[in-house]
C-alpha cells in the first residue's frame, strides 16, 4: 500500500463536511495516531452545484456514489448519506470489494446490521459504526472492547437530543409539548417533520444497536417496544416535579438471562439519578455491569462536528488495521435471544386519576390494585371542588397487571377518569 490511506466519503452534509474539515485540520494528530496520513480522495454528493467551501479540489466531488466505492484510489469508504438505500447497497459493495467501511447510519445498522456484519466477516474487513449511537459519545467501543469481560445487566440512555431538548423546555418553562416543540424547531433542535424523534423511532433504532452490542444479541428496531413523548403534558411534568422526579425519554435494554427486554418510552426518573441531570440536547448512557457497577457516558449526541469526531475515531482505527494488514475486533456471533414482551416487563408506575371525593373510593381503588398484585408505594390527594385528584406511585409491578388494574379502576363508578400513566425508572432496583 501507498504510504497514505485514501478515503472515499459518501455524502457531504452535516457530518460529511465536518469530517472533511477535521481530516484537514487534525492531519498531524491523525497521522501520529494512525501511523499514516489520511487523504480524502473522492466525495459523493447529490447536488454537484452546491457551494461547499471545503478544503478539497472540486475534482474530488462526484454525484455517482458507486464510482467512489469502485475507485481503485479509495482504500476505505465512509458512508454518511443516511437512510436505507442506496446506503445499504453501497456499503455491501464496498465490503465485498475488500474495503473497510465506517458508517454513522443508525437506521441502517438497526435494521440491516446482521447482513452488514456478516458481509464484513465474510470479506475479512472492518465495519465500524461508533457514530450511529450517541453521536460524539464513545459508546460502541466501550461496550464492545472496554467492557468485553463484564456481564452487562442494563443500559439506559437518553439517546435523542431533540426530545431531551423539548422535555427540558417543558420542565424549565412549564410549557406545553406543542409550544416546546415549536421553540425547538425555531432554534434548529427539531426537524420540520419531527416524527422520527418525538415518536421514539430514532431512539428505538439506537436501542436496538445498544442491545445488540451490550448483550451480543440479534436485535432489530422492530423488536423494540416504543412510545414517544407526544402525550406528555405540562401537568405530568409539574406532577413529576412535585414528587421529586424529572420526565425523560429513555431507551432501556435489560438482560434477564433467559430473555432480554428492549424498550423506549418516557419515564419519570428520580431527581438524584445521574440521568435526571442530562439537560437540553445532551445525551447520556448509563450502564450497569456485574463487575463495573454503574457508569455513565455523557456528551453531545448529534451535530456535525461531534458526530464527525466519532466517525474519525473509527476511520483512524480502520486505517491502522489496514496498514498493519489485520482486521479489528469483530462484532462476534449475535445469537437470537428471546425478547420479553412489554406486558411481562416490571416497572414502577405513576398513575393520576380524577375521582368523586367521598368515603370508600380509595379503598375501592386500592382493592383493584391489590387484586392484581400492584402494591402502592405512595399516594397524594388534592381536592378540586367535590372531586379529588389522586396520584399514585406503585412499587414494581408487571406491565400487564398494572394495565389490568388501571382498566378496572377506570370502570369504578366514582372514578371519572384515569389520566396519565407513566413508568418510574431508577428508583426501586
Ligand atoms: N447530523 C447529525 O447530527 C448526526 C448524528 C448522528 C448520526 N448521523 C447520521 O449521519 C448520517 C448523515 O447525516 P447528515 O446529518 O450529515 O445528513 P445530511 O446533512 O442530510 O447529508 C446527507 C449527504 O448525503 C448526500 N446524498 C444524499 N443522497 C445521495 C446520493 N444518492 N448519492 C450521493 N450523495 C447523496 C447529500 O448530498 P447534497 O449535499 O448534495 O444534498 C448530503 O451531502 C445519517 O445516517 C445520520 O443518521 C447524523
Amino acid at each position: 500500500m501507498d504510504e497514505r490511506v485514501r478515503v472515499g466519503i459518501l455524502g457531504c452534509g452535516h457530518v460529511g463536511s465536518a469530517l472533511v474539515r477535521l481530516i484537514h485540520d487534525h492531519a498531524d494528530v491523525i497521522e501520529a495516531r494512525a501511523g499514516v496520513p489520511l487523504e480524502v480522495a473522492r466525495v459523493a454528493v447529490n447536488d454537484l452545484a452546491k457551494d461547499r467551501d471545503l478544503p478539497l479540489p472540486s475534482r474530488c466531488f462526484t454525484d455517482d456514489p458507486a464510482a467512489v466505492v469502485d475507485d481503485p484510489d479509495v482504500d476505505i469508504v465512509v458512508e454518511v448519506i443516511g437512510g436505507i438505500e442506496p446506503a445499504r447497497r453501497l456499503i455491501i459493495d464496498a465490503l465485498m470489494g475488500g474495503k473497510p467501511v465506517v458508517t454513522a447510519n443508525k437506521e441502517l445498522v438497526a435494521t440491516h446490521g446482521r447482513e452488514l456484519f456478516e458481509t464484513a466477516e465474510g470479506a475479512g474487513v472492518d465495519i465500524l459504526f461508533e457514530a450511529s449511537v450517541g453521536g460524539g459519545i464513545p459508546l460502541i467501543r466501550p461496550l464492545r472492547e472496554s467492557l468485553a469481560g463484564d456481564r452487562i445487566r442494563r443500559v439506559m440512555g437518553i439517546v435523542n437530543g431533540t426530545t431531551n431538548y423539548i422535555l427540558t423546555g417543558m420542565t424549565d418553562l412549564g410549557s406545553s409539548f406543542a409550544d416546546a416543540l415549536a421553540e425547538a424547531q425555531r432554534l434548529g433542535f427539531a426537524e420540520s417533520d419531527p416524527t422520527a424523534d418525538v415518536e421514539g423511532f430514532d431512539a428505538a433504532a439506537k436501542a436496538a444497536i445498544i442491545a445488540s452490542i451490550a448483550f451480543g444479541a440479534r436485535v432489530v428496531a422492530s423488536d423494540v417496544y416504543r412510545e414517544g413523548i407526544t402525550g406528555i403534558t405540562a401537568d405530568d411534568i409539574a406532577s413529576a416535579r412535585d414528587l421529586g422526579y424529572v420526565v425523560k425519554l429513555l431507551a432501556i435494554a435489560e438482560d434477564y438471562d433467559s430473555e432480554i427486554a428492549v424498550r423506549v418510552h418516557p419515564a419519570m426518573v428520580p431527581e438524584h439519578h445521574p440521568l435526571a441531570s442530562v439537560r437540553d440536547a445532551f445525551n447520556a448512557v448509563f450502564i450497569e455491569g456485574d463487575a463495573v457497577g454503574e457508569l455513565m457516558l455523557y456528551g453531545r449526541g448529534a451535530g456535525g462536528m461531534p458526530t464527525a469526531s466519532a466517525v474519525l475515531g473509527d476511520l483512524v482505527d480502520a486505517a491502522k488495521n489496514l496498514v498493519e494488514g489485520r482486521k479489528g475486533a469483530t462484532i462476534g456471533a449475535m445469537a437470537p435471544r428471546p425478547i420479553r414482551p412489554i406486558e411481562q416487563v416490571e416497572s414502577q408506575f405513576y398513575l393520576q386519576m380524577e375521582v368523586a371525593d367521598r368515603p370508600g373510593v380509595l379503598h375501592a381503588i386500592t382493592g383493584e390494585f391489590g387484586d392484581r398484585e400492584v402494591s402502592v408505594r405512595s399516594m397524594r390527594q388534592r381536592g378540586i371542588g367535590d372531586d379529588a385528584r389522586l396520584i399514585f406511585v406503585t412499587h414494581k409491578a408487571r406491565e400487564a397487571d398494572l394495565r389490568g388494574a388501571a382498566d378496572a379502576v377506570s370502570e369504578l363508578e366514582p372514578v371519572h377518569r384515569v389520566g396519565s400513566v407513566l413508568r418510574v425508572i431508577g428508583e426501586e432496583e
